[in-house]
């Protein structure tokens, strides 16, 4: 996995705490070994245990090898500081105990890279009754952010979050009225729905960091590439050797390069209180003209809270509004 880094290799101190979702593998693997062969302790926050744990053992491996080509800023500490919690994204449960865990453990957080995701699928249910992408990738990520953000809040200044969405943020139709596909199963517009999940990211990157403004935590959203990775995974038939061709003819970026914006927003110091951005290739872009509607931006933020709030408290709504009396 990787090549060479474009982003600067810069010393992070080993107490910054970073949870990657979907860091056993593709974009998320690669955010997560360089934040963490920077200095930083990364949680790899994973739906198998058995996948990140092997992930794990090849970051340890690719570290040594980094050291022994003599790549140079990278953390003096003989072992990266990694570490495994469960997330499963499509269970709300899931998303609920992982973050009581987090909680429990009284550490700070300084870094939170919303993620992992699921492409154009056929379409999926979860077992709390949503359209699967519509919970991963958005729904899921936006409750970790809420239950975590009066941590992030104490923890110093330079907090980030950084949302890997995608430039199929285009593509998805805007229409609060059918968020939850609730349609036949066979007529699903898989790759409409997959876009949808990616504007709401885009437009909760906005309204977030509108929220947030003045504070220590600043959001943007990224656009990683079209990115050679596990992501295309299911694909088959005809678009699975399209994607043979994409890659014999170097259309696609490997992991390392369509990890470097992500890396670079969560430990480039360049970027501290930078927020509110929409970021390709490690460069402020714009994203469409729906996603910086701010009207929409604000439907959307009310249309979400009925899927979610029965998992929040009242305090924790009250701090992503910025009202929370504890607010620092
Ligand atoms: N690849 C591209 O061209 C591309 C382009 C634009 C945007 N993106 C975005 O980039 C992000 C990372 O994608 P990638 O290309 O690195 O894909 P990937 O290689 O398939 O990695 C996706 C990660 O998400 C995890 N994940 C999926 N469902 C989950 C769940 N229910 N709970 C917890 N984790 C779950 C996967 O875990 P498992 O390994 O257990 O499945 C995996 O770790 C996604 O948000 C994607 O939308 C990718």
């Amino acid at each position: 996995m990787g090549g060479s880094p474009s982003f600067p290799i810069v010393p992070i101190a080993k107490d910054r705490i970073f949870i990657v979702t979907g860091a056993n593998t593709g974009i998320g693997y690669e955010i997560a070994k360089w934040s963490a062969m920077m200095g930083a302790t990364v949680i790899l926050a994973c739906r198998s245990e058995e996948r990140a744990r092997k992930a794990m053992e090849t970051m340890q491996e690719e570290f040594k090898t980094e050291k022994e080509k003599g790549t140079t800023g990278l953390t003096d500490s003989p072992t990266l500081a990694i570490e495994f919690m469960k997330l499963d994204l499509a269970s709300f449960q899931s998303v609920v105990e992982f973050c009581e865990e987090f909680k429990k453990s009284g550490r700070q957080l300084h870094v939170l890279c919303c993620n992992a995701g699921l492409g154009a699928n056929s379409y999926k249910q979860t077992s709390d009754g949503l359209e699967i992408m519509l919970q991963v990738n958005y729904l899921s990520h936006f409750i970790i952010i809420a239950k975590l953000l009066s941590i992030m809040r104490r923890s110093g200044p330079d907090c980030r979050i950084v949302l890997t969405s995608s430039g199929f943020h285009k593509g998805g139709t805007f229409d609060l009225t059918t968020m939850n596909y609730t349609g036949n199963a066979r007529s699903f517009p898989d790759l409409n729905y997959y876009g949808r999940s990616k504007l709401y990211q885009v437009m909760q990157a906005f309204a977030m960091s509108r929220r947030f403004k003045d504070s220590n935590v600043a959001v943007n959203s990224m656009h990683p590439g079209f990115v050679d990775s596990e992501f295309f995974r299911d694909v088959t038939g005809i678009a699975k050797c399209c994607f043979a061709c994409f890659r014999t003819c170097g259309a696609m970026k490997n992991t390392l390069e369509g990890a470097t914006c992500g890396i670079d927003l969560a430990t480039n110091p360049k970027h501290a209180g930078v927020s509110g951005h929409y970021w390709v290739n490690c460069k402020i872009t714009t994203p469409s003209s729906t996603s910086r509607d701010e009207q929409k931006q604000e439907m959307l933020w009310k249309e979400t809270f009925p899927f979610i709030q029965k998992y929040l408290t009242e305090e924790e709504i009250a701090d992503m509004e910025g009202k929370s009396p504890n607010r620092l």
